[in-house]
């Protein structure tokens, strides 16, 4: 009756007869690490490339996850058992990591199985159904997030998971949950993908239980809890490739697909679901992006202010180009000044010293007027940046930059315009008005906080009816770098939080010195800020002198976002209004050309761009 596939064990420190849940155990790490244990018994549940997942009976604990992945490529193992029998076998308990990023956590397993037999054949595993059965936490992702911004907090990377070894609280905590179920069969029903696919085709889904933060398109946004604390978004999952070895769709945010039933497994930094088989995809989102309802109004009091993060725009580079033009005429309806980011020089990516970016502002401005079938071409305003010592992309001098309609408004007058080395600075005209020592100008270059990073474009402008307001277009320094929301490092590795932080530090004080001079002056501050507002420490030097422009004109916190990373739905793109605006009622959207992209590849930028219409008299 019994198929014994004849390896004989040598077993020098041996534990016999153990339940997959006394090897997973309560906690981070196995009881059992580095021993050999015997006549383990449990169900094939799925087969991989490199070896199989068991599965025995729940023991009462939820912390001990019933699943147990076992390592082999040996094709006798491998071809000895079938999923559905029901087998025992010794082997030895390893925390493995899937990489060798000390960011990783380990997934228990087990490694060299010996003395295999296969007791019956054709046995059934019922999948944990989740959201049925249980049902992942909404809030946090670790008991070690600890800090006023939970999961965001500064000082970050102050304890790991596995030195710690806590017993799991899968009730509480996202990545305890998910560490719970580790090697077990689940099944998600409804599952709806929360952003495209990775370049290894894997994409992160939610299923049908209850989740926060989700917005109209289908993704999960990053948004504050009930607790007030940042919504770290744990109740979801990334799909990893099929056992099978069948080939993921395509995917875009929003997309559904037939319930998926797969084994939880931790590597490469998050927790996967490793589907038997390729999801089959059901529904689409509808491909159409409305334009901004935010159009210019006629009213010389009133105007319109464009902000797009454009990823590393080249003259050259044709089809990137027209197509982020397309965007500017046709989805933001031509602003009367555009906030651009990531305009590279005139020689794009080549590092040949060549730094001014006239040809690509001119031919970006050029193909908005072709893409809008018009004559009429925006004006463009940049201060060159000192060679190769702003960041980005090697060569591309990325900076910031405006476009603007001359014919509505034109740069305050009588000022110079600032080399990258110059400092502007607000002061008092002739006329008794606040203008800037160089318009336009820098924020203080030579600060140390912008080093390797974009320099504030700041410049004072005029409406037809002498309205006067100032804007200041940043990019801080990115998050490159950072750890895995899922990794061991707790809080997560925020990648250039201290330098974000002295970048707005600088440039509230420039606001500030502003304000002083006129506590009613016109200040829009907009850009790509690489942080979410949710890391409450990097923006709290703006307080009581600017407001979020999101939060004053009352968008749905689930709909604030230009971005979408890993499993977050987010807001790096911001604008910032003083008072004297505010008060007077404020619009703003995103324009989600990028992000409700039907494919990756549809994608122009990373980012989406934002339209405000405000009040500057
Ligand atoms: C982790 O904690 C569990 C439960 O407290 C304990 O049994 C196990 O030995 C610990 N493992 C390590 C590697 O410290
Ligand atoms: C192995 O475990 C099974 C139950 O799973 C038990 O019936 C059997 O006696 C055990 N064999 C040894 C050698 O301990
Ligand atoms: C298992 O079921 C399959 C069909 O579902 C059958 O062909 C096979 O004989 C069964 N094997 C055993 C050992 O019962
Ligand atoms: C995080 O902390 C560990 C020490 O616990 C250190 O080895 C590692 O370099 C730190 N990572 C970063 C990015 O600071
Ligand atoms: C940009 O303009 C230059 C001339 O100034 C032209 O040679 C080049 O083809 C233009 N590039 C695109 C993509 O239109
Ligand atoms: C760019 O600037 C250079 C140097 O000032 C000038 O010769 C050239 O005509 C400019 N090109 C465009 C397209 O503005
Ligand atoms: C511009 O003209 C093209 C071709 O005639 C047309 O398809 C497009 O809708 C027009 N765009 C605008 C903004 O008028």
């Amino acid at each position: 009756m019994f198929a014994s596939i004849g390896f004989l064990a040598l077993v020098v420190s041996s534990t016999l007869g153990l339940d997959i849940t006394q090897i997973q155990g309560p906690a981070w790490q196995s009881p059992f690490v580095g021993q050999t244990v015997t006549n383990v018994s449990g169900i094939v549940t799925a087969k991989a490339s490199n070896g199989f997942y068991i599965q025995g009976a729940p023991s009462g604990d939820i912390r001990a996850s019933t699943g147990l992945f076992v390592f082999s490529t040996s094709t006798t193992v491998l071809g000895a058992i079938n999923v559905a029998d029901h087998i025992s076998l010794a082997g030895k308990v390893v925390e493995f990591r899937s990489s060798t990023s000390p960011d990783d956590l380990s997934a228990t397993e087990m490694q060299s199985p010996t003395n295999i037999v296969v007791l019956s054949s054709n046995n059934s595993v019922a999948p944990l159904i989740l959201g049925v059965d249980r049902s992942p936490p909404t809030q946090q992702l670790s008991a070690l997030d600890v800090g006023p911004d939970g999961f965001l907090s500064v000082p970050n990377n102050q304890s790991r998971i596995d030195s710690t070894n806590a017993t799991l609280q899968p009730d509480k905590f996202g990545l305890d949950f998910w560490s719970s179920l580790e090697g077990q069969l689940v099944t998600v029903k409804n599952p709806v993908a929360i952003n495209f696919e990775n370049r290894f085709g894997e994409f992160w889904i939610h299923g049908d239980w209850p989740v926060t933060g989700k917005n109209d398109r289908g993704g999960i946004t990053m948004t504050f809890g009930p607790h007030g604390l940042p919504d770290a978004n744990p109740e979801v999952v990334i799909v990893g490739s099929p056992l099978d070895g069948t080939k993921n769709p395509k995917v875009a945010v929003g997309k559904t697909f037939q319930d998926v039933t797969g084994v939880i497994q931790y590597q490469f930094g998050f927790y996967y679901i490793l589907p038997l088989t390729a999801p089959t995809v059901v529904s689409s989102p509808d491909p159409t992006i409305p334009p901004t309802t935010l159009a210019f109004s006629g009213d010389s009091c009133v105007i319109t202010i464009g902000d797009y993060n454009v990823e590393n725009l080249t003259p050259t580079g044709a089809t990137h180009l027209n197509t982020v033009a397309g965007h500017i005429a046709n989805s933001l309806l031509t602003p009367d000044v555009m906030f651009v980011q990531e305009i590279q020089d005139n020689s794009g990516a080549t590092d040949d010293g060549v730094v001014s970016a006239n040809v690509t502002l001119s031919n970006l401005s050029n193909a908005i007027a072709k893409a809008g079938n018009t004559t009429t071409t925006y004006s463009f305003v940049e201060v060159v940046p000192v060679n190769d010592q702003d960041g980005g992309q090697p060569g591309g001098n990325i900076r910031p930059a405006y476009l603007y309609h001359s014919d509505r408004i034109k740069l305050v007058s009588g000022s110079p315009a600032g080399g990258p080395l110059d400092a502007t600075e607000p002061i008092i005209g002739s006329d008794g008005k606040v203008s800037l020592t160089f318009n336009p100008g820098r924020i203080d270059p030579t600060n140390l906080a912008w080093d390797s990073s974009r320099k504030p474009l700041v410049a004072a402008w005029e409406t037809s009816s002498g309205a006067r307001f100032f804007t200041i277009n940043v990019q801080l320094v990115s998050k490159l770098d950072s750890s895995s929301t899922q990794g061991n490092s707790r809080p997560p590795v925020n990648a250039g939080v201290e330098q974000r932080t002295s970048q707005v530090q600088v440039i509230a004080a420039f606001v500030k010195s502003l304000l002083d001079l006129d506590p009613h002056a016109n200040i829009i501050l907009a850009g790509d800020f690489n942080e979410y507002v949710q890391t409450r420490s990097v923006f709290s030097s703006f307080d009581g002198l600017l407001s979020e422009l999101d939060e004053i004109s009352g968008i749905d916190p689930v709909e604030r976002y230009t971005y979408v990373f890993d499993q977050n739905t987010e807001q790096l793109d911001h604008i910032f209004v003083s008072s004297a605006i505010a008060k007077r009622g404020t619009e703003v959207e995103h324009i989600h050309v990028n992000n409700w992209a039907s494919t990756l590849s549809a994608r122009t930028s990373d980012h989406d761009p934002s339209v405000a219409r405000l009040k500057v008299c």
